[in-house]
């Protein structure tokens, strides 16, 4: 079976002013197959958001060959990034990056702003909402919400584009152990309709819930 994802010898070196430069990942590989469901444990520090912005085309590595669903994106340029991007990808970030002063309907249209495929946008964003257990707050503001409420509008957003791989960055950090339980559910839930899951987590109830655990240690996988 084709892997979902694949980075060969990647390596991801950060150069500042005035300081030395920092080795994020260092020529790490890796292997995520279509359908499996992946967790990523480490320390602070040892290149987890690196490698899932990497593997989320949001960053470029310095070096080595990476591959989404069959699409070497290691020589393409931002444009085309973002077209991978937004048809195949969803991602959750740590601090949620959702709108405040907007609705849940209107946090999760936005990927729908940037695809070309717009039909039916109510339906789908409806239907990623009551997936999530949030549809009944499609018309609340995201600053009027909860820690775990937000995290279910930043998911529903996440999949309202079907992807075939949906990257979570510590996506039960903030969250309170009964909330931390549905979300690892919820993740379940989509990987189980045939999304790749990758989640970044300190959180040994969502690592339970993964098929792997990938554990990473100086920008490598040990
Ligand atoms: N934009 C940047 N410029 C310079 N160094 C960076 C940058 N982003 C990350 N780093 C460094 O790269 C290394 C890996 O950072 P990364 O954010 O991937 O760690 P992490 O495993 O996600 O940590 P945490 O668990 O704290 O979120 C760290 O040493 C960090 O300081
Ligand atoms: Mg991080």
């Amino acid at each position: 079976m084709e892997n979902a994802i694949e980075l060969k010898s990647v390596s991801k070196v950060y150069k500042t002013k005035g300081a030395d430069d920092v080795v994020a990942l260092d020529e790490l590989t890796l292997e995520v197959r279509r359908g499996e469901f992946v967790a990523v444990c480490g320390v602070s520090g040892s290149g987890k958001s690196t490698l899932l912005h990497i593997i989320g085309c949001l960053d470029k590595p310095t070096s080595g060959t990476v591959i989404v669903s069959g699409t070497d994106v290691s020589g393409l340029n931002d444009v085309e990034l973002a077209k991978i991007r937004s048809e195949r990808i969803g991602i959750v970030l740590q601090d949620f990056a959702l709108i405040p002063y907007r609705t849940a309907y209107d946090n999760v249209m936005v990927p729908l702003y940037f695809s070309k495929n717009r039909k039916n946008a109510k339906k789908r964003i409806m239907e990623s909402l009551e997936k999530t257990g949030v549809a009944d707050l499609a018309k609340r503001e995201i600053k009027k919400m909860s820690g775990g409420q937000k995290q279910r509008v930043a998911i529903a957003r996440a999949i309202v584009n079907y992807p075939d791989i949906i990257l979570a960055d510590e996506p039960t950090g903030q969250l309170d152990s009964k909330t931390k339980k549905e979300i690892a559910e919820l993740f379940k839930t989509i990987n189980s309709e045939g999304v790749t899951i990758v989640v970044v987590t300190h959180d040994d109830e969502l690592a339970k819930t993964a098929d792997r655990i990938v554990r990473i240690s100086d920008g490598r996988i040990v």
